[in-house]
């Protein structure tokens, strides 16, 4: 089936002004301390990039890769960890970032695994929320803005490895019909 972008949902600007004041936030709540910025690839690394270039508060930064979708719109609810961070989170301030909570299967999942690791405290920063489609009981503590259940590519989001680099946050329609 073809898939097209049928227009912007949230442009630029406002994600600029939702980045600012999410870094705002986070550097008023950790300042005095040192945190481990964890980034989930591939999906949040714009946001990421804008978002620590914000906060002014000492950071390590680095990445883990997990799967939850196989080249489709609809979470699997199966999450594979393909690539694991290098920094050692005991006894430290983690925010993992993500780039969107949909089902909150691929966040819980996470969370569950990094708490293992005895973290002094772990949040997370998503980018953006779908809390209509949530299976999981889970909230990020910093979401930058919610949406409808709409499939949304661009600014890091992707439908089958595309369109991550547009600009503006947009909505990724079907050709007869959206699911
Ligand atoms: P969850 O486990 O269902 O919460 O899925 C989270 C992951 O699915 C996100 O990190 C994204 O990579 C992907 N995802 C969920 N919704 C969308 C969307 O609307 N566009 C692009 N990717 C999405
Ligand atoms: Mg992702």
């Amino acid at each position: 089936m073809a898939h097209y972008v049928k227009g912007v949902l949230i442009p630029r600007e406002q994600i600029e002004k939702m980045v600012t004041e999410l870094a705002d936030r986070i550097t008023e709540d950790y300042k005095d301390k040192e945190i481990v910025i964890v980034g989930v690839l591939k999906g949040s690394f714009i946001f990421m990039s804008d978002l620590v270039r914000k906060i002014k508060v000492p950071m390590i930064l680095d990445f883990m890769s997990v799967s939850s979708y196989y080249g489709g719109t609809k979470s699997s609810g199966v999450v594979k960890i393909i690539k694991d961070m290098d920094t050692d989170i005991e006894g430290r301030h983690v925010i993992i970032v993500e780039d969107i909570v949909d089902s909150g299967l691929t966040l819980q999942h996470l969370k569950e695994m990094l708490l293992t690791r005895n973290p002094a405290s772990l949040r997370v920063c998503a980018a953006f929320d779908k809390p209509d489609r949530r299976k999981a009981d889970i909230t990020a503590e910093y979401t930058g803005m919610k949406i409808p259940d709409e499939f949304i590519i661009g600014y890091g989001l992707d439908f089958d490895g595309k369109y991550r680099n547009l600009p503006d946050v947009c909505i990724l329609a079907t050709e007869g019909g959206n699911e």
